[in-house]
Formats: structure tokens, sequence, C-alpha cells
């Protein structure tokens, strides 16, 4: 018996069927928030099992959940093995709405710079994000030749779509490509540079919009938040989302990068399929 499997085995008391998943692990990450007081203050709740919903009376750090903190739970014992920690954060990212406004007609460069349109000399308007990360199946295996698209408004709330850019077209940056697509190589990674997103009415919660697509078939469609933002718990789609579990697989965070003149940030996205049947 290996050093994993003899950790594992006294972590659990019992091995799960067909070895760790993180499906697996996710039960568990909420058998262990249940058996906290939390959940005395439940309410709210459809459809999933109970969670800790209580936001009112939860502990602030527990408002927007951070990975950190349910890790930082179980205690440092439990992820010595480098295997098992790796492995057991591939938690599936949830699916969430398209919304209204992927583009109604792509724009002529749909390049993974979002921030200058073809060979124009004029920036984008707004904070400059390097956005990288990779696409992963649930087991961590890179997912190679998967186009990730991403598309969000404009640092004036401004979305490349008719029903958006027509009526607010004194208002939109023209400088901003609005839409962009990378197709990831064998490490999975896809890479973007873009603006930090930004609330727009209705969604208080600024976001970034992606979608994955591989051999004609799409794969996922969802959308992330910036970690931490006051707008996240005001806003109806993250709201929406009632596990805390797949609140903390929506956020992301934005890293000033240091010593950057012009005030950049980078953001790291893991995308990880295999919560739905067509994201084989
Ligand atoms: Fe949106």
């Amino acid at each position: 018996m290996g050093a994993r499997h003899a950790h594992r085995e006294a972590m659990t008391g019992s091995e799960p069927e067909g070895g760790l998943n993180s499906a697996w692990f996710a039960d568990f990450v909420r058998d262990f928030l249940e058996r906290l007081s939390f959940n005395k203050t439940c309410h709210g709740m459809s459809g999933r099992r109970a969670l800790p919903l209580g936001i009112s009376t939860m502990p602030k750090s527990l408002l927007i959940p951070n990975r950190r903190v349910f890790l930082g739970a179980f205690g440092a014992a439990l992820f010595t093995t480098r295997g098992l920690f790796a492995e057991q954060l591939l938690l599936p990212t949830p699916a969430m709405t398209e919304g209204p406004f992927y583009p109604d007609k792509l724009p002529l460069d749909r390049d993974n710079d979002l921030i200058i349109i073809s060979d124009s000399t004029t920036p984008a308007v707004g904070e400059i994000t390097h956005l990288t990360g990779r696409v992963l199946n649930a087991n961590g295996t890179p997912v190679k030749d998967a186009t990730v698209e991403i598309w969000q408004c404009d640092a004036n709330a401004v979305y490349l779509h008719t029903r958006d850019s027509g009526p607010k077209a004194d208002q939109q940056d023209k400088h901003f490509q609005g839409f962009g697509h990378f197709t990831t190589g064998a490490a999975g990674e896809y890479r973007f540079r873009t603006i930090k997103p930004v609330p727009y009415p209705g969604r208080p919660a600024p976001h970034i919009h992606f979608k994955v697509k591989k051999g004609g078939r799409d794969l996922l469609t969802s959308q992330f938040m910036v970690r931490g933002h006051e707008g996240n718990l005001r806003d109806g789609v993250f709201s929406g989302v009632r596990d805390l579990i797949d609140r903390e697989l929506v956020v992301a965070d934005f890293i000033p990068v240091k010593d950057s003149k012009i005030g950049e940030y980078r953001c790291h996205f893991d995308i990880i399929l295999g919560r739905t049947p067509n994201e084989g």
C-alpha cells in the first residue's frame, strides 16, 4: 500500500469505489461543512443538497467563499500528499447562463487580444488584464484543441451586440474587441489580453463570459466573477448559485501586476470540464 493510499484510508476509513474523484471530494467537503454549525441558519434552499446558506449570520470569510477557506479547514495534514492535493482540486466548473449578449455578429478580428483591434494604434479603455488558464477534464488531463471563447462588455458597460451597442453607440468603446477566442495546445492552456470586467446595469457583479467548444460541439458555457467584488452578492446570477462550492468555482483573483506602470492585472482561471454529459 502506497503512502497515498494509506493516507486516504486513514482519512476516510473506506476506499471510494473507483478511486478518488472530484465528485467524491465535493461530497466530502459538503459533509464537512454540514457538520459545522452554519447550516442551522439555512434558508432559501432548493433542489440541491442542503448547504450552509444562512449568509446573514455566516462568518465573513464564507460570505465570498475562497478555496483556501475550505482547504484550510481540513488542516495541512490532509493535503501533505502532493498528488492527492492536486487531484482533488479538480471540481468541474459549473455551467452558467450565456446571457443575452453573445455577439450576434462576430467581429472580424476575433483573436485573443481584445485590447487592440486589428492594426489599430489606439488601445481599448480599461484596466488591462492578462488572462490565462487551462482547459482540463475532471481527472486533470489537459484538453487539446479546445476553443475557448470569451466575451464581455467594454469599460463603458457596452456589449458587442446590436441590442446593446445599438442604443449605446455613443457610449461604446469602439476600440474594445468585445470577443476573442483561443485554441488550446497539448497543455490545454489558453491566454487572452483583455480588460478587468466592470459592472453594468442589471449585473452588479463584473464578469467574463466564456464558452468552450471542441470538434464543433459546445462543451461548456459559463462565466466567472471577480473574487471579493462588492457587487457579487447583489448579483442575481451569482447569488443564484446556491452551492458554496459552485460559487468558489466561478470566481477568480485579479492580481495587480507588480511594478506595472499602467496598473495591469493578471488572472488565472482553469476550466474543468465534466459536469454534464456534453462535456465528455
Ligand atoms: Fe454579461
